[in-house]
């Protein structure tokens, strides 16, 4: 996530979370992306040319969801250009990664998006060298946690009333060791599914275009 993309993640925030109070500032995004202990990756697509998610080679799919600034500093893509889709966030804290944020614009799902945002999230906080990921989902939430099991993250413990708009529990998730063996051999497994499932579907919508 670079600077200019945060007023597009801040509208997707208010679509994701209306209840927030109060609502995540320009100010607060930007703290976080100077974080040295925070890392933000977007999904995006071109607004030049034809419609691209960029699953067409892993490179380029993996290329769209790392954090630019910090990791590729690529000035040929013209972030103000693009459109954002969905956006996540975590912290580093000590050996963890704990997942702060994690959302895909309404429009846009059930397309693969916020699966591709997970898979990015756990590769990048392996390569940081955390030992698990961590998160808190209200217990309402079975979107997102269906997502959190499916990547394999269990229930941790539960926080009673974490969410303070309507008191809500919050169940805390964690994933296994995601450097171990068993851990990356499930991990691989559903991030080449994915990426052939998706590939495939925009294979047929560009040929249908
Ligand atoms: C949670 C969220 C990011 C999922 O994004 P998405 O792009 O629609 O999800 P994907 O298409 O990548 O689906 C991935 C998995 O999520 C789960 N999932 C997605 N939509 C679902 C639905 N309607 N019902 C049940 N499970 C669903 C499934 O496990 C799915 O895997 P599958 O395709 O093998 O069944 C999105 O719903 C969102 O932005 N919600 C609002 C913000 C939010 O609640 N964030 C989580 C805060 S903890």
């Amino acid at each position: 996530m670079r600077d200019s993309d945060i007023p597009q993640v801040i509208d997707i925030d208010h679509e994701a979370f209306p209840a927030q109070w109060p609502p995540i500032s320009y100010t607060s995004y930007k703290q976080e992306l100077h974080n040295q202990l925070a890392r933000y990756v977007v999904i995006y697509k071109e607004k030049r040319g034809k419609t691209e998610i960029g699953f067409r080679k892993e490179s380029s799919w993996f290329k769209c969801l790392f954090n630019r600034d910090r990791f590729l500093d690529d000035e040929s893509i013209s972030p103000r250009e693009d459109y954002v889709m969905g956006f996540a966030g975590f912290w580093i804290m000590l050996d963890k990664a704990h997942l702060t944020n994690i959302a895909v614009r309404e429009a846009y799902y059930h397309q693969g998006l916020g699966e591709s945002l997970l898979i990015s999230v756990i590769e990048l906080a392996a390569q940081l060298g955390a030992r698990t990921v961590t998160l808190e989902v209200r217990v309402s939430n079975k979107v997102a946690q269906n997502l959190y099991r499916k990547y394999g993250f269990q229930e941790a413990k539960i926080r009673h009333g974490y969410y303070s708009d309507n008191g809500e529990d919050a169940l805390l998730m964690s994933t296994d060791t995601i450097s171990s063996a068993p851990f990356q051999a499930h991990f691989q497994q559903l991030k080449q599914a994915h990426s052939q499932k998706w590939q495939r579907v925009f294979t047929l919508v560009n040929q249908l275009n």
